[in-house]
């Protein structure tokens, strides 16, 4: 299936989901949206969510993958707290050459994150790693960016 399929497929799902249970709290999208995406995607080493503690620090929320990620990450630290820092979604082709990566996994090549807003607050940032180069583009960007907007 392509990517623009499995996206549409896991925005129907995660809205179906969210409409029947009305009353679910961010965590619980979270958690749920994670398992969705990582389901579709499970060549992915991570995908998952940092959740901000105050304005300054993102700690681990739910997520999929073998690894042990990093617990806290500061605000302007690594691609997480680079996109905590400036609003926007950042991709990263090859983490290797990026100087402000923080690694959890040696096999991640590629990276996105997207923050996941409330009210033009950053609350939460969608972080997703893949053992392959180059792996997300503007698809990626554009399905990621709707889904952020149906967790809150
Ligand atoms: N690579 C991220 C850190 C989180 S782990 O990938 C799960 C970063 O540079 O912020």
């Amino acid at each position: 299936m392509s990517k623009v399929l499995k996206y549409k497929d896991i925005s129907r799902t995660l809205k179906n989901i969210f409409l029947v249970e009305k009353n679910l709290s961010m965590q619980a999208k979270m958690a749920i949206t994670s398992s969705v995406l990582h389901s579709s995607f499970n060549h992915w080493l991570f995908c998952g969510f940092y959740v901000t503690r105050d304005k300054k620090t993102l700690e681990i929320g739910p997520y999929q993958g073998q690894i042990i990620p990093c617990t806290h990450i500061p605000i302007g630290k690594g691609v997480c707290g680079t996109t905590l820092k400036d609003k926007k979604t950042h991709i990263v082709n090859d983490v290797s050459q990026h100087l402000n990566y923080i690694s959890c996994d040696s096999n991640a090549r590629s990276e996105i994150v997207v923050p996941i807003f409330k009210y033009k607050e950053v609350v939460a940032v969608l972080d997703i790693d893949s053992p392959l180069p180059s792996d997300f583009n503007e698809i990626d960007q554009l399905s990621l960016e709707k889904i952020s907007k149906i967790i809150y």
